[in-house]
């Protein structure tokens, strides 16, 4: 390993009561690295958030942050910041007072001048310069939301924390603020961990992904990694859309299973573990994965039932006897009339890669650790 991590969890395992929120979690953030935590509502994320933070305490296991055991340090001694989901926002001061309110509990005291420097550069980071007199109801919600970071990176973090930080904005507006982050990470070049159970977000904004299921780390990897390369049934079936096909391992033909679905069609798939003769699989095939044509040249044949015109590409609902709706994706060739209509019949083929075929038995996640994408991200 380059660096001490960032971040580093040795299997931290959180319980209340009877329930275990988070189970055995080993990871190593490195260094200025846009991580994200994915995944279904209760799996832990927060909750993992807030041992970093200080917040909660692991039950078991340590956090460690640049190296340091936090156990025992409270939040304000933390070098790491949080903004919360909620990012409440004092209504009854204005910007300025809002960013500087932790400086201005900091022991031993600073001075006005330097608080009012230190937020103005935290205001401008935002690009909130010459906002400061303003109240945050005279703000729009991107705005108030940017307050909110300014007031978490005032006092230069080590870590910036973020739970759902834009959940509560418009598409539009979420969109935007993404890319802000995205843009505000590297220049600041400070690690930031972001909590979100949007997938498309995680993917598009972080260095890597760290997917979990149940209180456990189910994948972590770059994002192209997560998409192409998904370690389980539930990692494929969550992150992006895709096809997942039933069927029983027909045979084996080098690396590859020979899977017989539903309606007779025997397709080849790669495999994430290894698989018996006649046991059931899942087999993903992503939309985008598949191609259609007029003539009869795929393994399948279908009738399209839906399609959703995108632009630059179109999504059908296409109906294939014996084994149900496919979702493809199709380039939409400007000009080229490439565009089929509800009620054709197509003929579906593989236009890339290869299926994934997943035991049934879902993997209830083998924890990994980050430090072959240390080297990597840094
Ligand atoms: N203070 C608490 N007392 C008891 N159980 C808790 C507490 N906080 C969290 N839990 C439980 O721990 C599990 C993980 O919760 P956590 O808030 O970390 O999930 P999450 O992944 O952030 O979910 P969401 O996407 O809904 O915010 C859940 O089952 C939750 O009900
Ligand atoms: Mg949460």
């Amino acid at each position: 390993m380059t660096a001490v991590p960032d971040i580093e969890f040795r299997g931290v395992t959180k319980r209340y009561g009877a329930v275990t929120a988070v189970s055995g979690i080993d990871l190593a953030v490195p260094p200025s690295a846009f991580v994200a935590l994915l995944g279904p509502s209760g799996c832990g994320k927060t909750t993992c958030l807030r041992m970093i933070g200080g917040f909660e305490q692991p039950s078991e296991g340590q956090v460690f942050i640049r190296g340091q055991d936090m156990a025992g340090t409270p939040p304000y001694r933390r070098p790491v910041n949080m903004v919360f989901q909620q990012y409440a926002l004092f209504p009854h001061l204005d910007v300025e007072d809002n960013v500087a309110y932790g400086l201005r509990q900091a022991r031993p005291r600073l001075s006005s001048r330097e608080i009012a420097s230190r937020a103005g550069e935290a205001l401008e980071m935002v690009r909130l310069a010459g906002y400061g007199r303003r109240k945050i109801h005279e703000l729009s919600g991107g705005q108030q939301q940017r307050v909110a970071l300014a007031r978490a990176l005032v006092n230069k973090p080590a870590v910036l924390l973020l739970d759902e930080p834009l959940a509560a904005l418009d598409k539009k507006l979420r969109t935007d603020m993404q890319i802000e982050l995205q843009n505000l990470q590297r220049e600041i070049g400070i690690t930031f961990v972001l909590v979100t159970h949007d997938q498309e977000e995680a993917l598009s904004m972080s260095d890597f992904v760290c997917v979990m299921n149940g209180g456990r780390i189910v994948q972590l990897g770059q994002p192209s990694e997560i998409y192409d390369e998904p370690a389980d049934l539930f990692v494929a079936d969550f992150v992006g859309k895709t096809n997942l096909l039933s069927g029983t391992v027909a045979g084996h033909s080098g690396d590859l299973v020979e899977v017989a679905l539903a309606d007779g069609t025997v397709i080849a798939a790669r495999k994430r573990t290894a698989l018996q003769q006649g046991e059931v699989v899942s087999v993903s095939l992503r939309p985008e994965s598949l191609s259609l044509g007029a003539q009869a040249s795929g393994p399948f044949k279908g009738i399209v039932r839906n399609r959703i015109f995108l632009g630059s590409t179109a999504e059908y609902a296409i109906e294939v006897k014996g084994i149900g709706t496919l979702l493809a994706k199709a380039d939409h060739l400007i000009g080229h009339g490439n565009l089929f209509k509800p009620g054709e019949p197509v003929a579906i083929g593989f236009a890339s890669g290869t299926p994934l075929a997943f035991a049934e038995t879902k993997n209830n996640g083998a924890n990994q650790r980050v430090d072959k994408h240390v080297e990597i991200i840094s």
